[in-house]
């Protein structure tokens, strides 16, 4: 399917959670015009939530993907567990789920991993899984978050400057399956070079066949 696009941030983004339209892209498709709309994800979105995931993971993954992306929706984490999900045209296309990490040597450290990501197949290659990236990333400086973690694809991710380097000297909870797949980028300046530690994440990503 023949794609153009024109993106148009707003470059003020609300404050307050509860602002829930703080971004859009404009974006033509064919001849169709859909205006994207990010927002903060609620209970009321679990079923378009699913649905987006189980049509963007291959069979045999999506069941997974799916089910974590509802349980994220219920982790009452300090600080919080952020879902976000994009509209085109008033539909649910995309989800984007941020989950805090803790490590174990160090309690300041505030970090954070992206997962999961999906954009419905038929919305692809359209600019929404970078608008919720990039979207969700300044959300997390924003809170204050030093790192965010990733286990994706490096070829997708490097895009947004995540690399295996920055997430080397942290170790997973579960042994990794793809371990290229590892990765990480740092958000703020401060100082998050030390001794190796494991993470630790939030119960939902407890499980090792996501890893
Ligand atoms: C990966 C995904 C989220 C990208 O969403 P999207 O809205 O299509 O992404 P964007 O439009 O912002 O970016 C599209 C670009 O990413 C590239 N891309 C998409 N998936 C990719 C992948 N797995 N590896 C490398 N590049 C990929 C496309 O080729 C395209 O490149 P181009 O801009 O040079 O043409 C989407 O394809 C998806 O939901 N895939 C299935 C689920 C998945 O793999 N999620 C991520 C798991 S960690």
């Amino acid at each position: 399917m023949a794609l153009a696009f024109n993106m148009a941030w707003k470059t003020t983004i609300p404050a307050y959670p509860q602002v829930q339209r703080i971004a859009w892209l404009y974006l033509k498709m064919s001849d169709s015009i859909w205006y994207v709309n990010i927002r903060l994800a609620t209970n009321e979105d679990r079923d378009d939530i699913q649905r987006v995931h189980m049509r963007a993971f291959p069979e045999g993954e999506n069941a997974l993907v799916s089910k974590l992306a509802i349980e994220l929706l219920s982790e009452t984490t300090t600080p919080q567990t952020i879902s976000l999900v994009a509209e085109a045209g008033g539909v649910v296309v995309g989800h984007v789920a941020f989950s805090p990490v803790k490590i174990d040597n160090d309690e300041r450290f505030q970090g954070c991993i992206l997962a999961p990501l999906g954009i419905n197949p038929d919305y692809q290659r359209a600019g929404i899984g970078s608008m919720l990236v990039e979207y969700g990333m300044q959300k997390m400086s924003g809170m204050g978050v030093d790192m965010v973690f990733v286990y994706g694809d490096p070829e997708y991710y490097s895009r947004f400057g995540f690399s295996a380097d920055a997430a080397c000297q942290y170790a997973t909870p579960y042994k990794l399956q793809y371990p290229f797949g590892w990765q990480a980028i740092a958000l703020n300046e401060a100082d998050v070079e030390g001794s190796s530690a494991v993470i630790t994440c939030v119960n939902s990503l407890c499980d090792p066949e996501l890893w």
